[in-house]
């Protein structure tokens, strides 16, 4: 899963890139919105759609119904569906972990948008459905000790973080002609 200290630090942003990167090299990939705060991968790419997570909870063998299929070969998507009116009750159920372990079994990997794991419990407790984190700190924004803070409440989860994202650094032309890029 990917989450971040604050939003509009680029966590959607960076998710959905990746997922699609990973399903150009011919990986079967699932992309799933659980920011279930604000679903902006789920307003984005199928504004209209009925179905998603949420119908996958409350049915787990509707779950193939759920999923859409996206323009992009081997990408596919899951929509968060009906916002509950208590996220957090939702994802710390444990009504997610069969569903998980359903899809893990469809997929080769599987790429989970999160809201801001200080501003909000969820991305903690979907931690523990993940294999690993990835961090995204936003460059010149996100204040070191929101880094610290974000970085706390996952190793907290015992799940490892296996990758950070420095979104948004911009390099002047001397920089990038010298190693600094790297
Ligand atoms: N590296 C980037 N380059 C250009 N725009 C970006 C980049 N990262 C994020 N954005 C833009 O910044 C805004 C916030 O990003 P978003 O991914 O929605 O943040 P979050 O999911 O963390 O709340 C969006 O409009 C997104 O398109
Ligand atoms: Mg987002």
């Amino acid at each position: 899963m990917f989450t971040s200290a604050n939003k509009g630090e680029g966590k959607t942003f960076c998710v959905s890139n990746i997922a699609k990167e990973y399903a150009k090299q011919g990986k079967k990939v699932l992309l799933v919105d659980l920011d279930l705060h604000r679903p902006r991968l789920s307003q984005t790419i199928a504004p209209m759609e009925q179905g998603g997570l949420m119908n996958a909870v409350r049915d787990m063998s509707s779950v193939d119904n759920q999923i859409l299929t996206l323009k992009e070969e081997n990408l596919f998507f899951l929509p968060a569906g009906p916002l509950p009116s208590n996220p957090l009750e939702i994802v710390s159920s444990g009504s997610l972990l069969p569903l998980f372990d359903k899809l893990k079994k469809m997929f080769d990997l599987i790429f989970i948008d999160t809201p801001p794991v200080r501003i909000v419990s969820d991305a903690r407790m979907i931690a523990t459905l993940c294999d690993g984190v990835v961090l995204i700190v936003r460059s010149g924004v996100t204040k070191l000790n929101e880094v610290e803070e974000a970085k706390t409440h996952i190793e907290n989860t015992g799940v490892p973080i296996i990758g950070g994202i420095l979104n948004g650094q911009s390099y002047t032309r001397k920089e990038k002609d010298t190693h600094a890029y790297y």
